[in-house]
């Protein structure tokens, strides 16, 4: 077995404005499938093609914006060696107990540099994708709205990316993939780091508002379904920020948008696997432009101020 430590995003906890209102738009539009509901309010999602039972959590809150984001590791003693790690680099961690959340074990809850609050858990009860694991069939019938593949990473913004970037390199095992560098030459603004063979799992990018989500990603199958979703998008009058497009960076192809709650989100698409005796990729801050947004080289300036 080559993977271990961190796998992948496993889920997140986003507040919502109105609880009705997202379940309506991450059920039929966005097309995730609704797996629980618990005793405090909040509904479960899982994209048709995970196995896992979810992947998002939605909670009703007077703000927007994200309250965890958790990775999954690979076994319980991956999670205590990964508690053990943390503590001895100076990171205080806390224990939330199994069954906390629906149908997820134990969590290891900590605060990383940039403010976000971030999770590893070893545990989620498998539900499957409904193909089987005997002879399983390839598609699944009756999928609504744009019905992406599975989470796919986060991008967030803080001020102390230096610390978050070596808490996740030296701690969590990630690679760094990309980086846009500071007209000094030597200051990351950005980087896109990965513990898998994707392109990247999670971004930073150097912000003074700490604690802030810039979007969450979701995994389409094809540049035909970034376009269909598109056509989406526009039929179920879902607010567009920018695209279909594709990035410099990870080469992916893309639609960011928001939910009704102000919350950014992306249908991404593609970008390349990355090994870790790879080296990173890295833009000047005077291509910025052309490293997220390919074709037209600028960016706009709503995708650079708006997060939640
Ligand atoms: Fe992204």
């Amino acid at each position: 077995m080559a993977m271990t430590g961190v796998l992948r995003p496993g889920h997140t906890q986003l507040r919502v404005l109105d609880l009705e209102e997202s379940v309506n738009f991450y059920k039929n539009v966005m097309g995730l499938v609704e797996t629980g509901r618990d005793k405090s309010g909040r509904v479960y999602f899982k994209c048709h093609d995970e196995r896992d039972h979810n992947s998002l959590v939605l909670r009703e809150a007077d703000r927007a914006g994200m309250d965890h984001y958790a990775f999954k590791v690979l076994n319980r003693e991956t999670l205590q060696r990964l508690d053990s790690d943390l503590r001895a680099y100076g990171i205080h961690t806390e224990r939330i107990p199994a069954g906390e959340m629906l149908e997820t074990g134990e969590r290891i809850q900590f605060e990383a540099p940039t403010g976000h609050i971030f999770e590893l858990y070893a545990d989620k009860t498998e539900v499957g994708d409904g193909l089987g694991y005997l002879n399983p069939d390839v598609i699944i019938e009756d999928r609504k709205g744009i019905s992406p593949l599975r989470l796919d990473h986060w991008q967030i913004h803080g001020g102390d990316l230096d610390g978050s970037r070596d808490l996740f390199v030296n701690v969590l095992g990630f690679s760094v993939v990309e980086r846009i560098v500071a007209k000094d030459g030597k200051t990351d603004l950005a980087v896109w780091l990965s513990c898998s063979i994707k392109a990247h799992d999670i971004a930073f990018v150097r912000d003074e508002r700490d604690n802030t989500l810039h979007h969450a990603a979701y995994l389409l199958e094809s540049w035909d379904h970034v376009l269909r979703t598109a056509d989406l998008m526009s039929k179920k009058r879902v607010s567009i920020d920018i695209g279909p497009l594709r990035h410099g960076i990870t080469r992916g192809t893309t639609i960011y948008a928001f939910d009704p709650s102000g919350n950014r989100f992306e249908t991404f698409c593609g970008g390349y696997n990355f090994y870790p005796d790879m080296k990173p990729y890295v833009w000047t801050e005077e291509e910025m432009g052309a490293a997220v947004f390919y074709h037209t080289r600028t960016l706009n300036e709503r995708f650079l101020t708006v997060v939640t």
